[in-house]
């Protein structure tokens, strides 16, 4: 029987564990949202929003998960039956085709294998097939840790249809590695707090191009909370349709500042230190990973166990032996695999202490691994 850890470890790949900075920042009497005091908060969020997403664009401020941003997405550009396509490489994906169906358009539901990300071949192989009103995709999947190439991806769409709409769940992906929204031409960009930003659940937040709000003036999907036009006069004075948040604003607001302290290639580089990190301490174990090296996500790693260790009881086991919380296989992966969140506030240390109860873990349970292997492999790395 393992000691009780009293320390909780919080390594799933969202809600990710809040800097005391946050949370004491997050510690603030509420204040009237209509006012000055709160109205160049909100103004500093959204602009150091755009500083994360790297755009001039709108950005809109929601109360609510990043499935709700998802949904605002949708709804603000489509009406029943447009024809839509769907990069689907994970649980991720599969949302969006069911967010596009609920709302009546016809969705081209384009899946790729688990672990792999979308190919722009088989996008422009699509693309050639008809026009469509958009292409949705995933920044980062977190449900197989598999980064998209967004970039190539959103190239494509406008190389072969370039008056579709380009929409990008970044919701993992977001400041855990690269998406130049505007560089890159991306219509919509949905984002959490819960993630990269090291704030709790319950804001999210999306961008909008002037291609979008095109589409938004003819678009007929029924809304009302989510609607852009309620927040189009509101936003620039800082203010929000609904009651904002407060909290998480307060939070979200010094979350951008220490990434901004951090400063952004500083950021992306602990990210893909982190998962350079976790995979070579895998590998050393001889351990399969689901993603490749060419698109492993630097927010979450997806690893198979030893064989014989079934994916679901390394979770149960991580939780009540060792007080780590790591994440199951989603989906047709449940058991199968189970992942390891390394985006927001996470370092490397944090990493090695629950790789070593990783490896304790597998010895107990009688794996045939290479004990310690990873451990030390992950402190050459350091
Ligand atoms: C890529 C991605 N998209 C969307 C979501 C949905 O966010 P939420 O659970 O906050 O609704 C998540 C949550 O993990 C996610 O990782």
């Amino acid at each position: 029987m393992a000691r009780k850890m009293i320390k909780y470890n919080l390594m799933i790949p969202g809600p990710t564990p809040i800097p005391t900075r946050v949370l004491s920042a997050m510690n603030h009497d509420m204040i009237g949202h209509r006012g000055p005091l709160f109205s160049a908060v909100m103004k500093e969020v959204m602009e150091d929003l755009r500083w994360a997403y790297e755009t001039k664009n709108d950005i809109f401020i929601y109360p609510s998960s990043g499935t709700g941003g998802m949904e605002v997405a949708a709804v603000n550009v489509l009406s029943p039956g447009d024809k839509v396509i769907v990069l689907n490489i994970g649980n991720f994906g599969a949302r969006w085709a069911k967010i596009c169906k609920a709302y009546g358009a016809e969705v081209n539901d384009v899946k790729f294998a688990r672990g792999q990300a979308a190919d722009p071949k088989v996008l422009e192989a699509e693309l050639k097939k008809g026009p469509v009103k958009a292409v949705f995709m995933q920044h980062n999947e977190t449900s197989t840790g598999v980064l998209n190439d967004v970039q190539t991806l959103a190239k494509t769409v406008r190389q072969f249809q370039p008056d579709a709409l380009i929409m990008v769940d970044a919701v993992s992906g977001m400041m855990a590695a690269p998406l130049k929204t505007d560089d890159w031409d991306l219509d919509v960009v949905v984002s959490g707090s819960q993630k990269a930003f090291m704030v709790p659940p319950g804001v999210a937040a999306v961008s909008i191009s002037k291609r979008a709000w095109k589409a938004y003036e003819t678009a007929k999907c029924a809304k009302h909370y989510w609607d852009w036009g309620l927040m189009k006069e509101e936003a620039p004075k800082g203010h929000t349709y609904t009651t904002p948040p407060e909290s998480l604003i307060f939070g979200m607001r010094e979350g951008l500042k220490m990434l901004k302290e951090e400063g952004r290639e500083n950021v992306f580089a602990r990210h893909q230190f982190n998962r350079d990190l976790l995979r070579t301490a895998a590998r050393a174990l001889g351990l399969k990973l689901l993603a490749d090296d060419s698109h492993a996500s630097p927010a979450v790693t997806a690893i198979f166990p030893p064989e014989g260790v079934d994916g679901e009881e390394v979770r149960k086991l991580m939780r009540d032996d060792f007080n780590v919380e790591v994440a199951p296989g989603q989906g047709e992966l449940k058991s199968k695999i189970f992942r390891i969140g390394h985006l927001g506030y996470v370092d490397s240390l944090d990493l090695i202490g629950a790789w070593a109860a990783v490896e304790v873990l597998f010895k107990r349970l009688g794996a045939k691994i290479n004990f310690g292997a990873g451990v030390k492999a992950m402190m050459e790395m350091l």
